[in-house]
């Protein structure tokens, strides 16, 4: 081999033996076989030569790389089995350590309560229809039987949002709605918010209720409470029963408030139902007939019930949560006990 030849391998040789490792011994390797190169620069060199000599130092500078590369490689290889041996002992995962166990959230009681509710009634045959949380006056109170100057109007005063427009202050304005598109039979289910101008520690300027309507052919009070029956044993205990109290709702007749039978003493008397052994849960009745013409319906062919029902209520009665306030301060510590 060409002196110089010779030098340029030796001076590799003692520099890829002496890379530390597998990088140095890369910037090693390319300070002569790199495109900028110790060996690369002999490549010009051939061309300066007379083309009878050519072949044969070509040929040298080949094998001058191939040694290069074949060094390179072989301690590349024993570089990196160390490398890799090191990495594995000092990144040792101890899997006996035990895991951080992932926070769970939980679905809001008002959420489980209204999920249940649907849950009861889908499978009795309700349809869900949702009506707009804006409503006319016209759906919230003068379809439902409530002219402008019924005294009722008071017990439900409400949000105005212009002459007419009111945040609606129940669910029942779904049952116009519904029933002005859709003739019986009729079983839909509404939950959604409602607004009105309340506030103590039972009743907040929003909350949620459930309404519930069935209009049909030989529709009965009867028909009414076997569905509450049913829903009561659901939600509350297998053993609570319900009761129907006369009362009045101007969109009803007749109207009945429906007790259930106290699951925290099992209608003995206790401090929840205030000794009477029943809870208050909804109100109810047979759709007044001033309602079905209202919307097209022949109350002489058809009859039916509503029941509406507030969600929150439900969910402080099912848990025992004493003021309404703690459904809507999203405070974490209160809602964690609900997974
Ligand atoms: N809409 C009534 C309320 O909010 C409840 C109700 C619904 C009563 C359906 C009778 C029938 O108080």
């Amino acid at each position: 081999m060409d002196k110089h030849l010779e030098e340029i391998l030796q001076e590799a040789v003692e520099a890829i033996a002496a890379a530390p490792d597998s990088r140095a011994l890369y910037e090693a390797k390319m300070r002569f076989l790199g495109r900028m190169g110790r060996v690369a620069a002999l490549y010009k060199k051939l061309k300066e030569l007379p083309p009878e000599e050519r072949p044969a130092f070509g040929q040298q500078i080949n094998d001058l790389r191939r040694i290069i590369e074949e060094r390179a490689a072989e301690l590349d290889a024993k570089l990196r089995e160390n490398e890799m041996g090191a990495r594995l002992a000092t990144e040792r995962v101890d899997v006996t350590m035990p895991g951080r166990r992932a926070r769970q959230g939980a679905l809001h009681p008002v959420t489980r309560v209204r999920n249940q509710l649907i849950d009861i009634f889908a499978g009795m045959g309700f349809e869900i229809f949702e009506g707009p949380e804006i409503e006319n006056d016209y759906y919230n109170f003068t379809a439902l039987n409530t002219p402008a100057d019924h005294p009722a109007r008071d017990m439900q005063d409400t949000f105005y949002v212009a002459d007419g427009i009111l945040l609606r202050t129940q669910t029942s304005a779904g049952q116009i709605r519904l029933m002005e598109k859709k003739k019986p039979p009729i079983k839909m289910l509404s939950p959604g918010r409602v607004f009105r101008s309340d506030d103590d520690a039972t009743h907040s300027p929003m909350f949620h209720q459930m309404e519930g309507l069935v209009v049909d052919k030989h529709v009965t009070l009867c028909d009414l409470q076997g569905m509450l029956d049913e829903f009561a044993r659901v939600m509350f205990s297998e053993s609570s029963r319900t009761r129907l109290r006369p009362s009045y709702f101007p969109f009803t007749e007749p109207s009945v408030e429906v007790d259930v039978s106290c699951h925290a003493c099992g209608g003995k008397g206790c401090s929840l139902c205030k000794g009477t052994g029943w809870i208050e849960v909804l109100g109810a009745g047979m759709v007044n007939r001033h309602v079905l013409e209202n919307c097209g319906i022949d109350p002489d062919e058809y009859s039916g019930f509503a029941f509406g029902m507030g969600i929150e209520r439900i969910a402080m009665l099912k848990y025992g949560i004493n003021n309404i306030k703690l459904l809507t301060e999203n405070d974490v510590r209160f809602l964690e006990q609900f997974k």
